[in-house]
């Protein structure tokens, strides 16, 4: 167990140290993990070092510092690493955070069969690459799994975790108490399909909304508004399916109450969208009038969302249920 910044504490490799590989590098730490951080490119483990220092000092001046131990006990457990073999020797978890690209990763689970040994959890932040593709073959199979994190993984705590048919229930299990003491927040997928739960939610959503908006049913900012000041007040709390239990007098009240209205309106959903042409000269168009879509106002935006889903943490810390 990772108790303290002392040498004893638990070691989880972080191969690939670009957007996501950072963030993972910093939940380990505040779980008080020793951790290596790997990249194919030695600068961006540099670089990725000196952005961590950054946020995790802002973060510490802000109030937002999670775990127990300050922003510098915190930054003396990361350390880089230049070596693939050395960075996961004696780790208890890897976290593979190279770019979404089935090949490539595959060549690196390939890699890591053959170093690692019967004790440590393969683990991928794949957002879309079923398991059964990640890690055919492979002699650790059993110590394999996906932990889709969400961007970004230091504000949004959700961790998908999806295994390959043959994953040992005790991985699954592991990584759950794992992404529990690093403050995450870990679902179980039962069994792998393509998008998970949280991209199927998602896109069910993206393509509803993007008809709405071809139709000339709602302006693109509008159609926003209706998560932002709608549905998603409440989603932050509860999901879809308690909202339902909620609104009736429970679940069954309120599926013999709206059962007839959900199917006709589902009956009228249309085909899967383009994502291109017109429409989506339309909605960018849109969007750029509210968030220009240069680095500098794309980048304030994501501050700003930063900054607002910290503080919605702090709230939700508050609100425990009755
Ligand atoms: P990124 O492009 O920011 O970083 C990838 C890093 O991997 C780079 O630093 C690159 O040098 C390194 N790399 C490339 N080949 C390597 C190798 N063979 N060994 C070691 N390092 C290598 O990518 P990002 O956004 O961090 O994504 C990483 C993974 O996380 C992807 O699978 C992605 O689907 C997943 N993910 C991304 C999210 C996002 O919003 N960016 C959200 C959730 C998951």
């Amino acid at each position: 167990m990772a108790s303290s910044a002392s040498s004893e504490a638990d070691g989880v490799a972080v191969v690939g140290s670009g957007l996501i590989g950072r963030s993972w590098a910093m939940l380990f730490a505040s779980g008080g993990f020793r951790v290596k951080l790997y990249d194919i490119e030695q600068q961006q483990v540099t670089g990725a070092l000196d952005t961590i220092r950054k946020e995790m000092k802002l973060l510490e001046q802000s109030g937002a510092l999670k775990g127990s131990l300050g922003a510098e006990e915190q930054l003396a457990l990361i350390s880089g690493c230049s070596d693939l073999r050395e960075a996961v020797e004696g780790t208890v978890h890897i976290q593979e955070c190279v770019p979404e690209n089935l090949e490539l990763k595959q060549q690196l689970f390939a890699q890591l069969d053959q170093i690692v040994d019967g004790n440590v959890v393969l683990s991928s932040s794949s957002s879309c690459l079923l398991p059964s593709k990640l890690f055919a073959g492979l002699v650790h199979v059993r110590q394999c799994l996906v932990a889709h994190p969400v961007n970004p993984p230091y504000h949004v705590p959700l961790v998908e975790l999806v295994p390959h048919p043959e994953t040992a229930p005790a991985t699954m299990d592991r990584t759950y108490a794992l992404m529990r003491q690093i403050g995450q927040s870990p679902v179980r997928i039962l069994k792998e399909v393509d998008g998970f739960a949280l991209n199927r939610l998602q896109y069910a959503l993206i393509g509803e909304a993007w008809r709405l908006v071809e139709a000339g049913i709602v302006s693109p900012g509008d159609l926003d508004l209706v998560m932002s000041d709608g549905l998603g007040r409440r989603y932050a709390f509860i999901g879809p399916l308690e909202t339902m239990h909620l609104n009736a007098e429970g679940m069954l009240s309120y599926c013999d109450r709206y059962r007839e209205g959900m199917k006709r309106v589902l009956k009228t959903f249309g085909p899967i969208p383009e994502f291109s042409g017109a429409v989506a000269e339309k909605v960018h168009q849109a969007m750029c009038v509210k968030v220009p879509d240069d680095p500098e106002h794309l980048a304030a935006r994501r501050e700003w969302r930063d900054g607002c889903l910290m503080r919605l943490a702090k709230l939700k810390g508050q609100v425990q249920p009755p």
